[in-house]
Parts: structure tokens; C-alpha cells; sequence
């Protein structure tokens, strides 16, 4: 374990089960909110809004830096996930984050840790459920865990993975676990693109060339009063098939049940679009219908 000092601050960072044990220990006292950001590393802004947001509604944040394989159904993805442990703490250290933690994968996944499995229904056999089989039960065994290991009782995730936010609530809600999720905005450059660790692995002529997935969900956004969702998808569908990326889907889904809308809209309606860009598959989502 070390104490980084910060001049303002000192964050802690935790290499292991025991390390983690030992400063949670120390430094909560009872009454504190503890507000966990369980991240996979290659940290960026976009990880820097979510600390910022727990900085301002929890006492004592906790970011945690695991690359989970168990939510991994393609073993390249798997190693070829950006790491830089260095940057990440520095940039740590500018936000004030109280602990880091780096666990070992014995301290997630010891031998007795059975997760018990979670029915996720239609959440799952949809969108990323329907292509990465698998991939929603491996977030939820490592949420799950890290949850446990934390015991926070606030948990900020990003809205750009718009579904994983709906499986996680929905695993809280199963589990009547008393831990109150936060969604954050997705952060974006200043062009629109949705800031996103995979991006480090984009040339910049495809990063201008993604920029076609914000367009087509700000275009989705402004003409969804004039047309039914079925319209507005194969418009947006068109669009990204005409760009230099490959399409994998576009859905229109109400913001619930992630049921596919296609006649009648239905309010907060989220358009989410999956594509590549060389090797990169981009996943981005807006909600188009207040
Ligand atoms: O969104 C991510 O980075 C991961 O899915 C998460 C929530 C950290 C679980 O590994």
C-alpha cells in the first residue's frame, strides 16, 4: 500500500484484498458516504467526469482498476485493452480520488467466490446481450464482487454504456442491495465523439471518421417529432452504411425495459448504435425523445 501526497491530498493506492482491508479501515469512519468508480484502467476524462461527480456527492471515493475477463467474449479485446497503470494514478492525484484500488485477480475471483448468477431476462438477450453472450454476467459477478469487497453506498457508472447501467440497477434491484447507482452523461471531445478507452487504439483519420455516430444520433434526436422510430432507424441505418464504419446495429429502444420501439414513441426513447472503425467496435447512444 503507499500514500501519495498530493500537496492537497493524499490518495492511497491498494495492491491487494489485505491492502484494500487495511485503509478502509483506516480511513472511513462510520457515518461517511463511500462512492465507488469501478473502472477497467486506460483511464480518460470521461473516468475523470465520474470521479468528479462522486467527489461532490460521496465523502470518500473509491476508484477500482480491474481488467475483468469474465466480460470478455473475445480474447483479443482481452489483450489488446489499453493499460497504463502510471497515468492512471497520476491522473487520480489531480481529482482528489481518496483510494485506488488495484486487485489481484485471487482477491476478485478466489476459489470459495461463487457469484450466484443473475437472470437478466430481455436485458440480456438484446443489443450487447444478444452479441456478447456472456459479457452482462461477467459485469455483474465482478460489480458484484467489488461491491462486496467496498461496500459502498453509492456507485457511479457511465451512461455510455447505457445497458450496462440498466442491467447493473436491475442486478441492485434483484438483489436488494443498498447501494444507490448514479448514471453520469456520457463526456465527449469537442467534436462529439464519445470519449471511450478503445479510442487510444483509433488513427486520427478514424477518429474524424466516427464522428459519424454522434452525427447520426444528433440527427436521430432533432427529426424524431417527424417520424416513427422504424423511420428514424433506417435513416440512421443508411447513414453509418454510407460512412467509412461498419455497421453492427442500430436500435430505438424505450429507456425501461430496452424493449425495440418501432410505431409509437415512447418518452426518453434512446437510439444505441454499435459500429467499427478498423478493428474497433464503437458503442455510443442518445436519447432522442425527451
Ligand atoms: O464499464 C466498465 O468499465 C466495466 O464494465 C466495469 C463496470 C468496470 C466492470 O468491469
Amino acid at each position: 500500500m503507499s500514500l501519495i501526497n498530493t500537496n492537497k491530498h493524499i490518495v492511497i493506492t491498494a495492491y491487494s484484498l489485505a491492502e484494500l482491508q487495511t485503509a478502509l479501515k483506516i480511513q472511513i469512519g462510520s457515518e461517511k458516504i463511500i462512492g465507488l468508480v469501478p473502472t477497467m484502467g486506460a483511464l480518460h476524462e470521461g473516468h475523470a467526469s465520474l470521479v468528479r461527480k462522486a467527489k461532490q456527492t460521496s465523502d470518500f471515493v473509491i476508484v477500482t482498476v480491474f481488467v475483468n475477463p469474465t466480460q470478455f467474449n473475445n480474447s483479443d479485446d482481452l489483450s489488446n485493452y489499453p493499460k497504463t497503470e502510471e497515468k492512471d494514478i497520476e491522473l487520480l492525484k489531480t481529482l482528489d480520488c481518496d483510494l485506488v484500488f488495484f486487485p489481484r485477480i485471487e482477491d476478485i475471483y478466489p476459489n470459495e467466490y461463487l457469484f450466484p448468477g443473475i437472470d437478466l431476462g430481455f436485458l440480456d438477450q438484446t443489443m450487447e446481450g444478444e452479441l456478447r453472450p456472456g459479457h452482462f454476467q461477467g459485469v455483474c459477478q465482478v460489480v458484484y464482487r467489488l461491491f462486496q469487497l467496498t461496500n459502498p453506498n453509492k456507485a457511479y457508472f457511465g451512461l455510455k454504456d447505457f445497458q450496462q447501467v440498466s442491467v447493473i440497477q436491475f442486478m441492485v434491484n434483484n438483489f436488494q442491495l443498498p447501494i444507490e447507482i448514479i448514471p453520469c452523461e456520457t463526456s465527449r471531445n469537442k467534436e462529439g465523439l464519445a470519449l471511450s478507452s478503445r479510442n487510444l487504439r483509433l488513427t486520427e483519420e478514424q477518429k474524424k471518421e466516427a464522428l459519424v455516430l454522434f452525427q447520426t444520433l444528433s440527427d436521430a434526436k432533432l427529426n424524431s417529432d417527424k417520424f416513427n422510430p422504424s423511420r428514424i432507424k433506417s435513416i440512421a441505418e443508411k447513414h453509418i452504411q454510407q460512412s467509412a464504419l461498419r455497421l453492427e446495429y442500430v436500435e430505438i429502444v424505450n429507456p425501461i425495459n430496452l424493449e425495440n420501439l418501432t410505431n409509437e414513441w415512447c418518452a426518453n426513447a434512446r437510439m444505441c448504435i454499435v459500429a467499427y472503425a478498423g478493428d474497433v467496435r464503437l458503442i455510443d447512444n442518445m436519447e432522442i425523445r425527451e
